[in-house]
């Protein structure tokens, strides 16, 4: 079984066979909720959504309608559980917007398949709209990624030209393809960690684009986001792949990672400007971040901007203890953080991440 990811089941009052539940149970986190109060969050968090409900009960389908018809609902595998193999029923779980459907009960094994082929197929087709070149580049970028945080966790030196020269394919695949579609592939990766550098290294990558910053810049600012967390490799993993929020003493030593950052990548002799970006990340500009407490100018711009790449990637990527939230939130969220981050660079920013704008 490969991931473990955030299930939503949906179900009415009507629903007689549950045994699947235990089984999903055991491979996945999950959450029940009645098709009457389904909420956003329930949906933001899904990593896939199991419906069964009555689809003969005008009270089951009129909200099960509304929730399938959710813009953010379209991008999550729903899988549907019909009673019987009847016309009727296929018809209406199709026009609802199933991706698949299965007759339940079913033998265990033939469940927990049919549930597994629907979220590898999901990932599959992320990664076939990639360009050869945009799929080349992932391919390498991940490998490097995980190399690099693998080498940082076993105390073995981290290759500076190696996630250089891998960046190099991510800011070529970009010019050529863009990034959207290779975007949408990492957000597949089940690896947090990975995705979420790869994700602040691919809004860092727009960003620059965006404000027409040159071929080397572009460069660096790829390297610095995708190692700007390598301090985590040092990090306890049942802290940083805790399923639930962090107690008080948990996110003490999380707020670890950048001084990590500072010992790894100073040992390697990694360039200043790559360091200040690792270290300082969550630097507020009114001298609430940490590690060092940096104020006002003593924050770089690149820094600035790596700052505001990564709020934004934490704020919309979905964990199983908490929903993603829209481009459109994250922004108006981090606009509203008062004078932490710089709000001008926010708002270029935003044209990167919220399409129509520009
Ligand atoms: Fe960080
Ligand atoms: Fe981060």
């Amino acid at each position: 079984m490969p991931q473990k990811l955030h299930i939503t089941i949906i179900q009415d009052n009507d629903t007689k066979n549950k045994a699947y539940i235990d089984l999903v149970k055991h491979y996945h986190d999950i959450k029940l909720v009645d098709v009457n109060s389904v909420s956003h969050d329930d949906i933001m968090r899904s990593a896939v959504i199991i419906v069964q409900v009555d689809l003969n009960d005008p009270n089951s389908i009129s909200p099960l309608k509304d929730i399938m018809a959710l813009p953010e609902r379209c991008h999550i595998p729903t899988f549907f559980l019909l009673r019987e193999f009847s016309r009727r029923e296929v018809v209406q779980a199709n026009t609802l917007g199933a991706t698949d459907y299965i007759v339940y009960p079913c033998p265990n094994h033939i469940f927990i398949q049919t549930l597994e082929d629907l979220i590898n197929k999901t990932v599959e087709k992320a990664w076939s709209k990639l360009t050869e070149v945009q799929e080349e580049a992932l391919k390498v970028c991940l490998k490097v990624v995980e190399k690099t945080f693998h080498n940082a966790s076993k105390g073995l030196e981290v290759s500076q030209k190696e996630v250089k020269d891998s960046c190099k394919l991510i800011v070529e695949a970009t010019a050529k393809d863009g990034l959207n579609d290779w975007m949408d592939a990492i957000r597949q990766h089940h690896n947090s960690t990975y995705r979420h550098s790869m994700m602040v290294c691919g809004y860092l990558v727009s960003f620059g684009m965006l404000i027409g910053i040159k071929k080397t810049d572009l460069q660096t600012l790829a390297v610095g986001g995708m190692i700007h967390d390598i301090g985590k490799a040092a990090i306890p993993l049942e802290i940083l792949e805790k399923p639930s929020e962090l107690t008080c003493s948990e996110r003490k030593i999380m707020e670890q990672h950048p001084v990590d950052s500072r010992i790894i990548l100073a040992n390697a002799k990694w360039d200043e400007m790559l360091i200040d970006i690792a270290v300082h990340h969550h630097e507020n500009l009114d001298g609430s971040g940490y590690p060092d407490g940096l104020k006002g100018n003593q924050i770089s711009d690149i820094v600035r901007a790596a700052s505001i790449a990564n709020v934004f990637t934490d704020l919309t990527d979905k964990r199983s203890y908490k929903p993603a939230m829209t481009a459109e939130k994250a922004i108006e969220t981090m606009l509203a953080m008062g004078n932490q981050l710089d709000i001008d660079l926010i708002k270029a920013f935003r044209p990167v991440v919220l399409t129509g704008e520009s």
